[in-house]
């Protein structure tokens, strides 16, 4: 038994090999369950007392170099640097699996790009709020019945802490800490009590703007917006209907012309050939008051509008839940996107 064990300790030192089946291999030969460390103890067992010293440490000794023959090659194979690969340069390159960009990150870069063209910066701001920044300061008291607008997943009652429901808390904090003129677009997640459904989440993402100077008016808005949806869109007609927002004085929401000249814009557009993306209109003067402007020297025109939704449309996804599902077979879709 002995010259047979140390026989093996001379094999496993000669042992060498750049495939992984013949390590497989290896292993059950020397490590299995039903292999021949296994069976040598068994035979151990029956050995006279007097032997057993000697054999011990034999076997032992077998054992700690199977153990490290292994971990060597392991090591070997897996960093893929075995000389005679490296030589062969006609090898083929390792595949390299590249990322892509989420819908949502894509068409938030290009809106944070259109109107980082016209002088708007970027602002961003806690996503658990206070009742103030979310609700008070913009126009909507306590009991307001327009709170209701927003159905809100509160954190804490007391003092009242919450989820944001809009990003137009950032523009509150902004407006509390810049004097104008300001001109500041503000991306980011925001969070509605809502049942989920292939049309509407408990989350998305929004981008609001904000221009507040001297002499801001309603036609300054309307331009601001024309370009906006050229750019984004290719599409320059825009429509705003009268709407209401308790933070802004008149309200509007805007529709784009998309047209009607294939099926898609006629399911886009559930046959009127319009498209509604944002809401918008002049910062209410009490908002302006709350944020220590002066209304009576300055104004401005705020706008707000959806960041899935409009992921949705550019990319003709038909459900919202694929958006926060991370499924790589959806996300890969995405790779020629920018
Ligand atoms: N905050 C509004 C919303 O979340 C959007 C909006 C922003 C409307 C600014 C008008 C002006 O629904």
């Amino acid at each position: 038994m002995e010259e047979r064990i140390k026989k093996n300790i001379e094999e496993i030192k000669d042992f060498s090999t750049n495939s992984h089946e013949e390590l497989e291999a290896f292993r059950i030969k020397y490590l299995g369950k039903k292999g021949l460390l296994t069976s040598y103890f068994i035979d151990f067992k029956s050995l006279d007392n007097d032997k057993k010293k000697d054999v011990g440490q034999l076997l032992n000794q077998l054992k700690l170099s199977a153990q490290s023959k292994l971990e060597e090659l392991k090591t070997k194979l897996l960093s893929g640097v075995s000389k005679s690969k490296l030589n062969d340069l006609s090898r083929p390159g390792d595949i390299i699996q590249l990322g892509s960009r989420h819908p949502i990150s894509i068409v938030k870069n290009r809106i944070v790009e259109i109107f980082s063209e016209i002088g708007f910066t970027i602002s961003e701001g806690p996503e658990i709020e206070d009742d103030w920044h979310n609700f008070s300061a913009l126009n909507l008291p306590e009991h307001h019945p327009a709170r209701d607008m927003q159905d809100t997943f509160f954190v804490d009652k007391d003092p009242d802490f919450l989820l944001r429901t809009h990003t137009s808390s950032v523009q509150v904090r902004y407006m509390e800490n810049n004097k104008p003129p300001i001109r500041t677009i503000s991306p980011g997640r925001v969070y509605r009590n809502e049942a989920i459904s292939a049309r509407s989440h408990c989350f998305f993402h929004q981008i609001e703007g904000l221009c507040i100077d001297k002499d801001v008016s309603f036609a300054d808005l309307k331009q601001t917006l024309e370009y906006f949806t050229t750019k984004l869109f290719g599409k320059s007609k825009i429509r705003l209907r009268p709407s209401y927002f308790p933070f802004t004085e008149p309200s509007a929401e805007v529709d784009v012309y998309w047209g009607l000249n294939n099926e898609t814009d006629y399911k886009m557009t559930k046959g009127t050939g319009w498209l509604e993306i944002m809401g918008c209109g002049m910062v209410d003067p009490n908002v302006l008051k709350n944020c220590k402007i002066d209304p009576n020297e300055y104004s401005g025109f705020a706008f707000g509008l959806g960041i899935d939704r409009i992921a949705l449309l550019l990319h003709q996804i038909d459900d919202i839940r694929l958006l926060s599902e991370n499924d790589i077979r959806f996300l890969e879709q995405f790779k020629a996107s920018y």
